[in-house]
């Protein structure tokens, strides 16, 4: 059995405590996570993956010190420098999730004048989550539905996605969490539902291609039920 896999989704936790155990600075344990970034995005175009949504910035990381935050946004300005031609010529879709209205406004404008030049591209859809938080994100989906009149009843499943920052994507196959914790933080809460979740104790700078396609196998080993028997799934005939 193998399972289709259309949208990889990743929580890049473990920069801080790379760089500790090397005695260096957490920002560059940032840095060492941004290429490790460009290399996941590399591997996933390699794999004819649809879509990579990478978790980046959380609505709760602006807890952390100023300038820790503050290096972040400029890692991720120099990111988008470096890389966008890089980006465009390999058909990458660039996308983001989250509030953007927060961030600072060049920064937020630089980033959404690089999506649309990758607007016309037709390969992978590579989503960055800024300031992203699923809680916010639902709250946010519920003021729209309110400012566009929605009657309770024409509210169902179907309709609160398009609401949300993801309506382009399908939800996602596959969840990887480097770094050892075993928890979501917030990401992809309405979307993660049927997610099959893999949980890797690798830091996020030390994640790699092989780290990578172990979790691919790993996911093509699970039988997703979506509520149903394993019998049913498998297409036997009930008792
Ligand atoms: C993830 O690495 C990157 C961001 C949250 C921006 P961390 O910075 O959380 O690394 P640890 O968890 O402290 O090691
Ligand atoms: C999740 O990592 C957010 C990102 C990877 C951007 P955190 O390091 O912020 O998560 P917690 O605080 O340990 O749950
Ligand atoms: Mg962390």
């Amino acid at each position: 059995m193998t399972n289709k896999i259309d949208h990889v989704a990743i929580i890049m936790d473990g920069n801080g405590r790379w760089a500790k155990g090397r005695g260096m600075p957490r920002l560059k344990g940032h840095e060492a996570g941004a290429r490790a970034a460009r290399k996941a995005v590399e591997a996933a175009r390699e794999r004819g993956i649809g879509y990579l949504t990478l978790y980046a910035f959380s609505s709760e990381n602006w807890r952390r010190p100023k300038d820790e935050v503050e290096g972040l946004f400029t890692l991720l300005e120099g990111f988008i420098d470096r890389e966008i031609d890089r980006l465009v010529e390999s058909g990458v879709r660039l996308h983001t999730i989250g509030d953007l209205s927060k961030f600072p406004p060049g920064l937020s404008r630089k980033i959404a004048l690089t999506a649309q030049k990758t607007e016309g591209n037709s390969g992978l859809h590579l989503t960055v989550a800024l300031n992203y938080g699923g809680r916010n994100e639902i709250v946010r989906a519920v003021r729209r539905i309110m400012k566009d009149g929605l009657l309770p009843e024409a509210i169902d499943e179907d309709v609160l996605p398009r609401y949300l920052d993801t309506s382009f994507m399908p939800d996602p196959d596959l969840l990887i969490r480097t770094g050892g914790e075993r928890r979501i933080s917030n990401y992809l809460l309405w979307q993660l539902a049927y997610t099959e979740i893999y949980f890797s104790d690798i830091l996020w700078p030390d994640f790699d291609e092989s780290a990578l396609d172990a979790a691919i196998s790993w996911f093509s080993t699970r039988q997703r039920r979506f509520g149903m028997t394993p019998e049913q799934v498998e297409g036997d005939p009930l008792p």
